[in-house]
């Protein structure tokens, strides 16, 4: 028995200065010590030679001894696991609470002019318009030559375009017919498409008037278009947009790149045609201006005048958007104050 109690001080010397450095030696010290054919098994096999009368005290040292085994495994496996990498999110799952609410998403929103500018453009592509886009920085001939603009026309005047003060032959494009010109030169026909951008205008800014705003233009040119395709489909972009009890009238007007020319009118859809402060008193509002493409355009983009025939149309986006929503001063829409712009979060 003396010999047994040296052993077991030995082997606590063995444990106390034993040191693990991964999952397997902490799971060889089980082994060696705990194990089924481990020490701590072994020694307690010799409490059957032990005579009775000391069989109480040696129970108790093999108890301690295997307790103080016990403990040391556990201290081995807890500074182990102190040392693992964060456990991955799968295992880490098993400890979520998966009955609390959901961290909510902050949610942003589109831009009223957007929210306008997709409503028109999805309204002309179910028709079968595909969208262009051109740039904002333009040349002369884009933006007025080649669209029949003569070289005295008020439009360029200097008090209406922003010329690049560097080089004045380029300016910003007053507005986006300049795509118009850029789809025809590329010579594919037919063409039919849709035009929305930004556009630059020397204007005092006030409520209802910027220096800059957006514009949608649609042009269709093929063989055998006429005045009726333009008016059929202005007339279903109407309806589509505005309702179908909204009427519709053309007013004969002028512009440099269509002949005839003619501005639409729909009945006013705040006061439904009674007259209000938003129509003037009229019962009408002004959407937008179109025509049959002048053939001096179609001539100054390689197309043939005798051939092809084609109409274009163009209007504003911020106006539709200021009546559509209620907004009553057109800075708001360039001012990016948050507290305007969030109230277009759940409008898509
Ligand atoms: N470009 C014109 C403007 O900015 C709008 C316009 C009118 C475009 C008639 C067209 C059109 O294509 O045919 O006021």
């Amino acid at each position: 028995m003396e010999q047994v109690l040296h052993q077991i001080n030995d082997y606590k010397k063995e444990i106390a200065a034993f040191t693990s450095i991964d999952d397997k030696s902490v799971e060889e010290f089980r082994i060696k010590w705990l194990g089924t054919k481990g020490i701590v098994k072994a020694i307690m096999g010799e409490m059957k030679n032990v005579p009775i009368e000391k069989k109480k005290e040696f129970g108790q040292i093999l108890n301690d001894f295997k307790l103080f085994v016990e403990n040391k495994y556990e201290s081995l496996k807890d500074t182990i696991s102190n040392q693992q990498p964060a456990p991955d999110s799968y295992r880490d799952s098993d400890k979520s609470d998966l009955t609390l609410p959901g961290d909510t998403m902050p949610l942003g929103s589109h831009h009223p002019v957007t929210l306008m500018k997709n409503r028109i453009v999805s309204i002309f592509q179910r028709l079968g318009f595909a969208v262009a886009e051109g740039p904002e920085i333009e040349d002369d001939w884009h933006n007025f030559g080649a669209l029949n603009l003569p070289l005295h026309h008020p439009a360029r005047d200097l008090q209406d375009t922003f010329y690049v003060q560097q080089n004045p032959d380029f300016l910003l494009r007053t507005h986006t017919s300049n795509v118009q010109i850029r789809e025809m030169e590329k010579g594919k026909l037919p063409i039919r498409m849709i035009m929305p951008g930004r556009v630059y205008r020397n204007e005092t800014v006030s409520a209802r008037s910027h220096c800059f705003f957006h514009q949608v233009e649609g042009l269709y040119i093929d063989e055998n278009v006429s005045f009726a395709d333009l008016k059929q489909t202005l007339y279903f972009f109407v309806k589509e947009m505005y309702g179908k009890d909204v009427k519709v009238r053309f007013r004969p007007s002028y512009f440099p790149f269509t002949e005839p020319s003619a501005e639409m009118d729909i009945s006013c859809f705040i006061c439904g045609g009674e007259g209000c402060a938003i129509c003037k008193k009229t019962g009408w509002v002004e959407i937008l201006g179109c025509g049959m493409v002048h053939p001096n355009v179609l001539q100054n983009c390689g197309i043939n005048p005798g051939k092809y025939t084609g109409f274009a149309f163009g209007m504003g986006i911020e106006r539709p958007a200021m009546l559509k929503y209620g907004i009553n001063d057109i800075r708001m829409f360039s001012e990016n104050d948050v507290r305007f712009l969030k109230q277009f979060t759940s409008v898509i």
